[in-house]
């Protein structure tokens, strides 16, 4: 086509594409340039707003490294890692949540019943559960990798004070599927603001918190892997987590226990005098790639 118009590019655009050459490329990328088209078309997008555009992505570039996911972080906000989580999570599993940009691998190993905590001060939270199959069974040699914030609301990897694997640990649970262990309550937090992630929040009037959570993922052999969060019923930020991360089956009470009750077989049993919080969240892996409807 040689005399392109804003009425027909859309139309030129597909023409270009070849569907032989990737069927799948063909279907995901013509729809989202069609999207885009009718966006600019919608706003009539002025070049000013354009070149904000490509700033901000160019800043998202200029400041991801290792440990700084900006782009992940703009997908969180926008909503749209939830949006692919809950197209591709399974009917009878436990919710998947939202990875976010602060999980690193290879945590240190954390026996069942360990302690996350260490040397760090606040509420003692124990959280106990079950790794079970969608009927019920306990999935034995299931793995947990847990991570959150210190009680200053940040992950390691964003706090120069603390070890490379400060509050992460990788459990393996035995044949009873009991998973167990020790940790400070998490506190809410907010996201990253000092990046074009930041300047986007700012540009539309939100706030950048999220309730405070848990962060697991669950794998084991022949089971779907799971990437969750646990949040306690009582959190001011339930209804308005800033990255859409919270599912009614993944909000637990944390219930008020008196230091006689803290259970045995935890590495710190004996050494708390004090009342501490506890949660029961079980997970449910699926075998099946059934999806919620
Ligand atoms: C998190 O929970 O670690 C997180 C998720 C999305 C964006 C930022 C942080
Ligand atoms: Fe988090």
């Amino acid at each position: 086509m040689r005399n392109v118009t804003k009425d027909n590019i859309t139309d030129v655009f597909m023409d270009y594409m070849s569907k032989e050459a990737d069927p799948r490329m063909h279907e995901v990328m013509g729809s989202l340039v069609k999207h885009l088209h009718d966006f600019a078309r919608e706003t009539n997008l002025t070049h000013d707003e354009w070149r904000t555009g490509i700033a901000f992505l160019e800043g998202c570039a200029a400041i991801e490294t290792e440990d700084r996911h900006e782009f992940v972080l703009a997908s969180d906000v926008l909503g749209l890692s939830s949006l692919v989580d809950m197209l591709h999570s399974s009917v009878d599993a436990t919710s998947s949540s939202v990875l976010g940009p602060f999980h690193i691998s290879g945590a240190p190993p954390l026996a069942v019943g360990g302690d996350m905590k260490r040397h760090f001060g606040g509420p003692i939270l124990v959280a106990e559960g079950t790794i079970k199959d969608t009927d019920g069974n306990p999935i034995s040699g299931a793995q947990l990798d847990i991570w959150q914030t210190a009680p200053n609301g940040l992950y390691a990897s964003q706090d120069d004070d603390q070890d490379r694997f400060s509050f992460h640990g990788l459990m393996t649970v035995g044949a009873d599927g009991r998973y167990a262990f020790s940790t400070v309550k998490p506190v809410e937090y907010t996201v990253p603001t000092d990046g074009p992630v930041g300047d986007i929040l700012r540009a539309c009037g939100r706030h950048p918190w999220r309730p405070s959570h848990l962060h697991y993922i669950v794998t084991a052999p022949g089971y779907n892997s799971l990437v969750t969060e646990i949040f306690p019923s009582d959190d001011p930020y339930l209804d308005q987590d800033t990255v859409f991360g919270v599912r009614d089956d993944l909000v637990m009470k944390y219930v008020e226990k008196p230091a006689v009750e803290f259970p045995d077989g935890m590495e710190i049993s004996g050494q708390v005098n004090e009342p501490f919080l506890y949660v029961e969240f079980d997970v449910m892996l699926s075998t099946a790639d059934t999806l919620k409807s």
